[in-house]
């Protein structure tokens, strides 16, 4: 009777068990899926806050390129690159390359830079940093992001692709250098990567 109750018991246990395992691996993946789809809509939005329609005829979401490299673009993983042409001809080009070094990891950057090497926009798509310190990078939190409009390899040059506390002429953040400096960097690292790759970019 006892080892009835007690095999009854252990049972119900493995039940529970198994059951609260299946709710918090369904949960997970209900949330990422949420977490998936939120970036890939402020990723469309925000591609033509980059470059206004009005100034490219292909489909911006379908022209896309994959490219590969850690060392300049921050992940070994395959950078997306979305390519707007008129006419035939390239326009500019939005890279999804990665600052690896923020306080908190990650930094998913979203770049336009049109064919001369010329930013004309950057925006955050995901990030870590800490809310009221390195999340100043974000759009929602301040304008510090809109700096680097304009700015190219030659505007500043190399010795200028630094934040203020390195000799460089970007901004920091107050008690929150890191994470400017790990966008400041990556972002030196894009343009340099968008010259040595331009036409591989636009082949095809
Ligand atoms: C809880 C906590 C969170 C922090 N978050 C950040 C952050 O998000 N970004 C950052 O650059 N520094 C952050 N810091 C500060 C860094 O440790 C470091 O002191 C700072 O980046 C150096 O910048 P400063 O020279 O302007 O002080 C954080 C520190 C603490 C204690």
């Amino acid at each position: 009777m006892l080892i009835k109750r007690m095999l009854h018991a252990a049972l119900l246990l493995t039940f529970f068990a198994v059951l609260s395992g299946v709710l918090v691996a369904v949960s997970f993946q209900m949330t990422y899926q949420q977490i998936k789809a939120n970036e890939r809509a402020y990723l469309l939005r925000t591609l033509n806050v980059l470059i206004p329609y009005q100034q490219y005829d292909n489909d911006l979401f379908t022209d896309i390129r994959e490219v590969q490299n850690e060392a300049l673009l921050g992940t070994d993983e395959p950078v997306m690159i979305y390519r707007a042409r008129q006419a035939g001809q390239p326009i500019a080009a939005v890279l999804t390359p990665v600052a690896p070094d923020g306080y908190n990891g990650h930094i998913r950057l979203l770049v336009g830079i049109n064919y001369e090497g010329i930013l004309i926009g950057v925006r955050v798509l995901s990030h870590k940093e800490t809310p009221g310190l390195g999340d100043n990078i974000d759009m929602r939190r301040s304008n510090w992001i809109l700096g680097f409009n304009g700015r190219s390899l030659i505007h500043p040059d190399e010795s200028g692709w630094k934040v203020k506390r390195d000799g460089g002429i970007f901004d920091q953040f107050t008690s929150a250098t890191i994470t400017a400096r790990a966008v400041v960097k990556a972002l030196h690292n894009t343009l340099l990567f968008f010259k040595q790759s331009r036409d591989e970019i636009f082949a095809d």
